[in-house]
């Protein structure tokens, strides 16, 4: 269970107002504003708002790679900011950018993960062998990662995300780039995900991606949160019939809309 509440971070940046300006200024970027939501096990959370509204940088909070600057978030009962070993064993992440070691085969790179995670390596070795079976990956596990599509990539990733078994999985932008068939795979993972009770946040800009999936929606906007609740919640909220029309409704605009 991810339980966040009054979140904020907010970023110092450098800027040249103009191109003749001797000296940068700097100006304060309200990233994440006092955003509160809870995601329960066996659930699918989606958070979902436009490019920019602070979807990755939240993702980055509850995964301990950033500090909040105020307000409190508990994965499981763990407080991201103080219990961070706790937090990050129970968190399987799928980051923004899903480098992969390129030199190492599919197969290593998802034991390897393993490995950091505490496991011993027969542990790790069996596990790996269950993941690639589980998502398909065995005509491509002995190949080094360079030179594999995006859709085959995610998949090493995902399987990397989940090596150590976590409670709790985050998931940004999760389908990005990939095409329908590889968007298939990764939403019936997901739905696989929740059937076997694990808590399930997972960020888009995309509104059919999160419509598809969700048990329950946050739409964030510049920071806030708009809205919480269930589909069918934001469509009586909203008067609108469709989710998209809702959606457009809330952040006053249809950027991120479409695919
Ligand atoms: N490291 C950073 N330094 C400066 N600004 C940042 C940084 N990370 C994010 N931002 C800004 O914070 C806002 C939210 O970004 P982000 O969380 O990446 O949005 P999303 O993932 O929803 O597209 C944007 O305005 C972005 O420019
Ligand atoms: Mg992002």
């Amino acid at each position: 269970m991810i339980e966040v509440c009054d979140l904020c971070k907010a970023f110092t940046v450098r800027e040249r107002r103009s191109t003749f300006a001797l000296r940068a200024s700097t100006r304060n970027v309200v990233a994440v504003d006092r955003v509160s939501f809870t995601a329960h096990d066996g659930e699918v959370t989606g958070l979902l708002g436009p490019n920019g509204a602070g979807k990755t940088t939240t993702l980055r909070m509850l995964s301990t790679l950033l500090t909040p600057d105020a307000g409190q978030a508990r994965i499981d009962g763990a407080d991201v900011a103080s219990e961070q070993p706790r937090v990050r064993r129970s968190l399987g992440v799928l980051g923004d950018a899903k480098g992969l070691y390129w030199r190492l085969s599919a197969r290593e790179n998802i034991a390897y993960f393993g490995r950091l995670h505490g496991l011993a390596a027969p542990q790790a070795a069996r596990r790996a062998d269950q993941l690639i079976d589980e998502l398909g990956l065995a005509a491509l596990a002995e190949r080094p990662t360079q030179g594999f599509s995006q859709g085959e990539r995610m998949k090493v990733a995902i399987a990397r995300a989940l090596v150590h078994n976590p409670q709790t999985v985050l998931l940004d932008e999760p389908t990005n780039g990939l095409d329908i068939m590889a968007t298939r795979s990764m939403r019936e993972l997901i739905r696989g995900l929740r059937a076997a009770g694990k808590c399930v946040l997972f960020s888009s800009h995309i509104m059919q991606e999160v419509a598809a999936l969700c048990d329950r929606i946050v739409i964030i906007d510049r920071g806030r949160v708009v809205f919480n609740g269930t589909p069918s919640e934001i469509l009586a909220a909203s008067g609108k019939r469709s989710l998209e029309d809702a959606f457009v409704q809330l952040i006053g605009s249809e950027e991120g809309l479409f695919a």
